[in-house]
């Protein structure tokens, strides 16, 4: 057993305690009466790296504050930036959670609670690590640059900026992210590719007011309607999306990573019965794992207009919205998609109505190459700490920061995913298990032990 297997064994318990006291903080990014509570996650990780002893930077946005932790090893060291977020989803629905979703609970060795997995214990993870590694080394043997946000799930520019102003400052060799799964229960998995995303809110207007659907329905548009009209033409039957030049940049799947996904212990039938969906459904000609690892969608999210209320209402609605996301493959760009969308839907659109398109943020897709600098050392540190080789996987969601960090700091990003499919990240009861909060770890310490040593030798 290495020195920091038994100090993280034996300082598991206080290690929980200290991720219970960041979760309780209510961090949701995507409400703007928290920001308070953003700013004490901040806090809560500033005093964190204070007292291991690395020098912190609170980084004021606009918006919440980046949190910059520095560990000096040597110039002749490589260095890693690790990446996390602290910022958390809403907690609605709530009457759905077992237990209040920021009063943290252990129940049958998971933690129960709103950033468990997504990002809070994850990134915890990896300060522990840098503990264990102090506490029982008293050094690192390579330099360590933590940025952190507070704006990842609502798409915030602010870090793209600060990267795009900070070049030097964050000058690195590796960067790691742990915020994606293992690929089911003890298979631990690193991801290599990640979808882009850019969204959008679409809005249909026609009169000033509500009217009596009565005395002028038939004579006026309807909004409502008219939204439906323009949202039944963005894909047709088979899943295919029907804007012009939509598909002209997306990598399609290798043959040879069809057949590695055709080759992972997943299957249809157990998919649609853990959803509860009657069937699946999505572009023709791919299987149901490769339409959501690699393959771009459209999907609408909400659609809002008219009376939804208790009971009948007969009105011409004034106006109808609803809010669109488009999940992008490698080689498609968020910006060029949605000058794509709005020219069709433009164009689509009647007459007869306003229109306004709002574009929101976005990230762009994510494709790591398995010759990546340090890939054997991320398998190695993982059969370490799980005690399994992993698997190469992609994954559906988008960290938009990731191809920042390529295109500004020409760094392959390492996806080291240590939460679960299943850990119900944005939705109500999510949680993490301890197990792999542990073991995640002993990953990410013996990583950095072995990135150390690599160089020694060269
Ligand atoms: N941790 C997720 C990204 C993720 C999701 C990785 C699913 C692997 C599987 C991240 O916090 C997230 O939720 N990203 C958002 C980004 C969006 C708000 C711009 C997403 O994917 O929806
Ligand atoms: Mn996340
Ligand atoms: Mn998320």
């Amino acid at each position: 057993m290495t020195a920091f297997s038994s100090y993280i064994t034996d300082n598991q318990p206080r290690f929980v305690d200290e991720l219970i006291d960041f979760l309780h903080i209510p961090s949701v990014s995507a409400k703007s009466d928290y920001k308070q509570h953003c700013v004490k996650a901040a806090q809560f990780l500033i005093d964190e790296f204070n007292r291991l002893g690395l020098e912190t930077t609170l980084v004021e946005t606009p918006g919440n504050p980046l949190v910059l932790a520095n560990y000096k090893a040597s110039n002749d060291a490589p260095t890693i930036l690790i990446y996390g977020h602290y910022d958390v989803q809403p907690e609605e629905p709530l009457d759905l959670w077992e237990t209040p979703p920021f009063e943290p609970t252990i129940r049958g060795g998971n933690i129960y609670g709103r950033g468990s997995t997504d990002d809070k214990g994850q990134l915890y993870a990896h300060i522990k690590a840098i503990e264990s590694l102090l506490q029982t080394d008293g050094a690192l043997p390579c330099n360590v640059k933590f940025l952190i946000e507070g704006e990842e799930e609502v798409a915030g520019e602010n870090l793209e900026n600060f990267i795009k102003n900070n070049h030097e400052l964050l000058k690195a060799d590796i960067a790691i992210i742990s915020d994606t799964s293992q690929f089911a229960p003890d298979m631990p998995a690193i991801c290599y590719g990640l979808r882009g995303i850019c969204a959008v809110e679409i809005r249909v207007d026609a009169a000033q007011s509500d009217l009596h659907s009565g005395s002028f329905g038939g004579a006026v548009p309807n909004p409502c309607n008219t939204l439906c009209d323009i949202i039944s033409q963005l894909k047709d039957a088979d899943g295919r999306i029907l804007i012009p030049g939509f598909y002209d940049n997306a990598l399609d799947l290798e043959e040879w990573e069809r057949e590695e996904f055709a080759s992972l212990p997943w299957n249809e039938e157990n998919f649609i019965d853990q959803l509860g969906v009657p069937d699946l459904h999505g572009e023709k000609g791919y299987s149901a794992l490769e339409r959501k690892w690699a393959r771009p969608t459209l999907d609408v999210n909400g659609i809002f207009g008219g009376y939804s209320g208790e009971g009948d209402k007969t009105i011409i609605p004034a106006w109808a919205g609803a809010k669109i996301t488009m999940r992008l493959v490698p080689n498609q760009k968020p910006t060029a998609i949605l000058g794509l969308f709005r020219k069709y839907v433009e164009k689509i659109a009647p007459d007869y109505i306003k229109l306004t398109i709002d574009e929101h943020g976005g990230g762009g897709p994510v494709l790591v190459p398995r010759s990546a600098a340090f890939m054997e050392e991320a398998v190695e540190a993982l059969k370490f700490g799980f005690g399994r080789e992993p698997s190469f996987i992609r994954e559906g969601g988008s960290i938009p920061i990731v191809s920042t960090i390529y295109e500004e700091l020409g760094l392959n990003t390492l996806l080291l995913g240590f939460g679960l499919p299943d850990d119900n990240a944005h939705a109500p009861n999510e949680k993490f298990s301890l197990r792999d909060y542990q073991r995640g770890i002993l990953t990410s310490a013996r990583f950095i032990q072995q990135i150390g040593k690599t160089t020694q030798h060269n």
